[in-house]
Parts: structure tokens; sequence; C-alpha cells
């Protein structure tokens, strides 16, 4: 098993549909102790599905733009399991408007709110985890993007723009977690239906694309997202840091 003896955090289950729980079940059965976190308002449906997997702990964090909770979270992870070996940061939001208008209409506050929650976020957890010096030695940092970051998506609109300052983030904390020999990386995710999901305008429309013009014909599965998660995490990807790997079944090296 790829994660034994390894501790995780999974930051963004939300229900059954969540990437973040293909993460969950990926890490659990690569032998991983796991430690989801979730808002308030997941957190009934969140422990029914952690009663699947034994040891698995739970930690509210309700809202990642405020740096008080995500404190909160991180001293009750601390405490109930110590040092970390990994954390996936599964977690965006934009505003409905700002993903049914055109791009140009965005506000300013939704801008900004966009890119703390989506983006600012990992930042702000990757520096928390090392001033509490809380990660094992060579530990793994992941987060969740999206082809919106790269081209204009359709409806994606101010969360692509946020996608992008993530993925640029992951860069630079590249830079400054490998002084101390921590790795961070993204996965650049294909379509999948879950309820972020179901706020993008014509989402159909972009699974049905992928299916015609991806090389591998099909759209990909929280299994194989949460399985890429779990080599990540794990030392057969020691060699890995900065990067946004794509789990697309090939979508984006696709021209015309
Ligand atoms: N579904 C897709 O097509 C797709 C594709 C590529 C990347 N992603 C990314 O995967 C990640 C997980 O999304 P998902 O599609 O599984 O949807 P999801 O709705 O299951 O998960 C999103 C999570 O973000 C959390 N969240 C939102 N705002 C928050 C806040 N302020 N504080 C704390 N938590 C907050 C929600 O509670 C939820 O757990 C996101 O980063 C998303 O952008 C999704």
């Amino acid at each position: 098993m790829l994660l034994q003896g390894k501790k995780v955090v999974i930051m963004g289950v939300r229900n059954k549909w969540s990437i973040a729980w293909g993460a969950t079940k990926a890490a659990y059965d690569q032998g991983a102790q796991v430690i989801c976190t979730c808002s308030e308002g997941s957190s009934s449906k969140v422990k029914d599905l952690l009663a699947e997997l034994p040891e698995a702990e739970l930690v509210i964090c309700n809202d990642v733009s405020r740096d008080e909770d995500i404190d909160q979270a991180l001293e009750e992870i601390k405490t109930k399991v110590g040092k970390i070996d990994g954390l996936l940061h599964a977690i965006a939001h934009a505003n409905t408007e700002d993903l049914r208008n055109d791009f140009i209409l965005t506000s300013r506050e939704g801008y900004a709110h966009a890119q703390d929650v989506s983006s600012y976020s990992l930042v702000a957890v990757a520096r928390m985890l090392r001033e509490k010096q809380m990660l094992n030695s060579g530990a793994s940092l992941i987060a969740y993007s999206y082809f919106g970051a790269e081209k204009a998506v359709q409806g994606y609109n101010v969360m692509g723009v946020a996608k992008a300052a993530l993925e640029a983030s992951i860069r630079y904390l590249a830079v400054d977690l490998g002084k101390e020999g921590y790795r961070i990386n993204g996965i650049s995710a294909g379509p999948i239906k879950t309820l972020s999901a179901k706020g993008i305008k014509d989402f159909g429309t972009i699974l049905d694309m992928v299916e015609e013009r991806a090389p591998l014909h099909r759209n990909v599965t929280i299994e194989e997202v949460g399985n890429s998660t779990a080599l990540l995490f794990s030392d057969l990807s020691s060699a890995i840091t900065g990067e946004i790997i794509h789990v697309d079944n090939g979508f984006s090296i696709v021209g015309v």
C-alpha cells in the first residue's frame, strides 16, 4: 500500500459526489490515516460517509476565508494526530451571479470572494501548517484546479481567474516549501458532476464535449482523481513539485 503509515488531511468533502470523497477513499485504501475537514452544514452527511472508514477523523473548518477557522481546525488536527504527511485542498466558491453573467460583469466583491476562498486559502493553509510545524519530512500538499485556469471556458468566468491564481500560487509555494523538503502540486481534474459544478452554466455541454474530444472519449471519475491524488501524496512522486498534473482523459492536449 502506497500510503501505509502516512497521515493525510482532506479539506472539502461535502457529500458522496465530492471529488474530495474520491481522494478520501483512495488515501484510505492505500493505508493512510485520513482526517477530513468539512463545514458545519455538511458534517452529518460527512460523518455518515466516514462511518465506512474506521479510524478516519472529522474536523470542522467552516470558512477558509477566515484565518481563525483554519487555525482552529489545524490546532484540532494537531491535537488529534500530531504531524501530518499530506493535505488536499479541494475547496472553491464563487457567487452564483458571477457564474451566470458574462465575466465582464463580475463585481469587485465577487472577484475578491472567489480569489479568497478558492486561491488565497491555500496560501493561508500552507503558511499555518509550516508555522505550527505540523508537516513531517517529505510532506506533500495538493490542490484541485480546472482547465478554465488556462483557457477561457464559457461559464467558468471568475472561477477560471481564481484557478489561474491558485496554479501560480502552487508554483510560488513550491519554491518556499521546497526549502524544507516539502512538496506541493495541483491536479487539474476533468469536469465531474458535483454540487459545485451545478453552479456552472451549461455544465452538461462541457461533459459532452469531453466525451467527444478527449483522447480517451469519456469523463473522469472521483475515484480516478482520488487515485492520482494518492500518487501525489506518496513517495513514488518524491521528485514532483510545483506541477499541475492534468487528470482529464487527455482533453487538455487536444488542439483542433
Ligand atoms: N467538479 C468539477 O468539475 C471540478 C473539476 C476540476 C476541479 N474541481 C475542483 O475540485 C474541488 C472540489 O469541488 P467539487 O467539484 O468536488 O465540489 P464540492 O461541492 O463537492 O466541494 C466543494 C467544497 O468546497 C467547500 N467550500 C466552499 N466554500 C468554502 C469556504 N468558504 N470554506 C470552507 N469550505 C468551503 C464546500 O463545503 C465543499 O466541501 C474544488 O476546488 C473545485 O473547483 C472541480
